[in-house]
């Protein structure tokens, strides 16, 4: 690939994604992308930034960006955000009672196990919850991740991957070599594509964010603008959790860590609100 075509390729993808790929990952590009070349009858990835350009580059600029997203994820992933949302939802389910459904968002789902992860935990917390209903809200950019994530399929490699024994025999049953998540746990997400760039409003407010993962992958301006569009979606007794190697540090301070939590913070202001 020649630096021209990386330069074009890296600054669409950062513009439609905000995914930044540094010069280095030049080699991760041929390998996902030559399957488009393939597939589009190009030579080579000069051919690809003209057709980018050219008409149905749009078309053509939404499968390139999806290519290089990473979708890595696990159930349960590094376990203390689902800790602290288990002593977290009694409370906030007290606070809005049997009328006002929880709403959790699981922004950046992948494949949906964080999603399905939440899930688990309301259906087991479900008599401390007085009756609260739960909704939650699974998004990602990518539309053949989403596609997955609603079939709720799952390979023996990914339910071993920090989903208890326990948790697999209750809410999955096995068809065809893969692991299908039953219907009472799928009915309670609904997945939607949708980028953590556009306006969030239209998705209404969270008891609940996990937006793991994926602020690693955008330069500092982009994790702030979505970490800021974050807390204005989030309700005033609201947690928002991030990834272990992600902080709000030097990006905003619209949002606080809670004490002695790493990785969940509520908005500023509310210091008595989410304990
Ligand atoms: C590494 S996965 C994280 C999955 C899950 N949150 C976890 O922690 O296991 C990152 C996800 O972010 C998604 N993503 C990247 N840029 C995005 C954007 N601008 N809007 C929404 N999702 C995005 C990718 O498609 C990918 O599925």
């Amino acid at each position: 690939m020649t630096p021209r075509s990386f330069a074009f390729i890296a600054a669409l993808v950062k513009s439609r994604s905000g995914l930044v790929l540094a010069a280095e990952q030049g080699y991760m590009l041929e390998t996902r992308l030559g399957p488009i070349l393939k597939r589009e009858g190009l030579a080579d990835f000069e051919a690809l930034a003209e057709r980018l350009q050219g008409p149905g580059g749009h078309r053509l600029a939404e499968a390139v960006t999806e290519a290089l997203t990473t979708n890595e994820s696990s159930f349960f992933r590094d376990g203390r955000p689902f800790e602290h949302l288990r002593r977290l939802l009694p409370g906030l389910a007290a606070a809005r009672g049997a009328g006002m459904p929880l709403r959790l968002w699981s922004a950046a789902c992948s494949t949906g196990q964080e999603a399905y992860s939440i899930a688990m935990i309301l259906a087991e917390l479900a008599p401390q919850l007085g009756g609260c209903r739960a909704d939650i809200l699974g998004t990602d950019i990518s539309q053949a991740v989403v596609t997955r994530a609603r079939q709720g399929r799952f390979s023996q490699f990914e339910v071993q991957r920090g989903l208890p024994a326990r948790l697999l025999v209750r809410h999955f049953r096995q068809e065809e070599g893969r692991w299908q998540v039953a219907p009472d746990l799928r009915e309670m997400i609904r997945f939607e594509r949708w980028n953590l760039l556009a306006d969030l409003r239209p998705l209404g407010r969270f008891d609940v964010i996990f937006c793991r993962n994926v602020l690693i992958y955008f330069d500092a301006p982009t994790k702030a603008r979505v970490l800021e569009a974050m807390a204005a979606q989030l309700a005033p007794d609201g947690v928002l959790y991030l990834g272990g190697a992600e902080t709000v540090l030097g990006l905003t301070d619209r949002l606080v860590a809670l004490p002695g939590e790493r990785g969940a913070y509520r908005r500023a202001g509310m210091a008595a609100l989410a304990g």
